[in-house]
């Protein structure tokens, strides 16, 4: 098996593997069994576009996500503490906003129904751009990271921007994060990096690096 492309199934192997890394090596290693047995669950995701409706029922899960993801440090327009109220209100505009019919949203669920990522596509554009749009707030939840949801997500997103006649997409993300290695996995070309343009959540100031792809 080669662990660097592990996927679910591998799971079995791994969990008893990883006992023994913890009883050697104390919690260095930095899952627990626990852990390997959550990211087995959430394997099974499945990645769908919600309408209007859904995205308002959904509001709280998807704040649960935004919080997390805010928690955890990443640079995604809110700064800690992040309250409960201001992730409801940002995502029932979203909710509003697909409802006019400006923006796409899809959720991944695992297999009980959780929603553990999401991600969107913003079609409004200028009408001197109208074969354009902006991909954000990719945020999968720190329980379902590096699963391959992030990965999925994006092939959907961009699978729906084809879908909704959108040829060149644009996305930004905080310069030397995580979601970079994601985009340039998924053939992402890195634009450029304009310095100190954003703060993390922390208020410390962050680069931010621009990728565009025509698909
Ligand atoms: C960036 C983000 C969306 C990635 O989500 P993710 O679901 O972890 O993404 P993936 O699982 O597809 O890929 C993450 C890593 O897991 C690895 N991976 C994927 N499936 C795997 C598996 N079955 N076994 C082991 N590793 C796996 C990938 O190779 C990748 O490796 P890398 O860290 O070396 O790049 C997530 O970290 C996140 O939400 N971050 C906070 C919010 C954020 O910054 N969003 C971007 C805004 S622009």
């Amino acid at each position: 098996m080669d662990f660097r492309f592990a996927v679910a199934e591998n799971a079995e192997h791994l969990a008893p593997l990883n006992a023994q890394l913890i009883r050697d090596e104390g919690h260095r290693n930095a899952m627990t069994v626990e852990q390997l047995v959550e990211k087995r669950m959430s394997g099974n995701v499945t990645i769908r576009r919600v309408g209007a409706d859904e995205a308002t029922a959904c509001v709280q899960p998807l704040s649960d996500i935004l919080i997390d993801c805010v928690e955890g440090g990443a640079s995604v327009s809110f700064m800690l503490p992040i309250s409960r109220e201001s992730a409801v209100m940002f995502w029932r505009k979203v909710a509003d906003s697909v409802a006019l019919g400006e923006r796409v949203l899809l959720i991944a669920e695992d297999s009980s129904g959780r929603i553990v990522g999401t991600v969107q596509l913003i079609t409004a554009q200028p009408e001197n751009q109208p074969h354009r749009a902006d991909i954000a707030k990719m945020l999968v939840h720190r329980k379902a990271r590096k699963t391959g949801v992030g990965q999925r997500l994006m092939a959907e997103v961009e699978r729906v921007a084809l879908e909704e006649n959108k040829h060149v997409l644009v996305l930004d993300t905080v310069t030397g994060g995580d979601a970079e290695r994601l985009y340039q996995r998924a053939g992402w070309q890195r634009v450029g990096t304009v310095p100190n343009y954003a703060l993390m959540p922390d208020g410390e100031l962050c680069g931010t690096t621009f990728y565009s792809k025509q698909v």
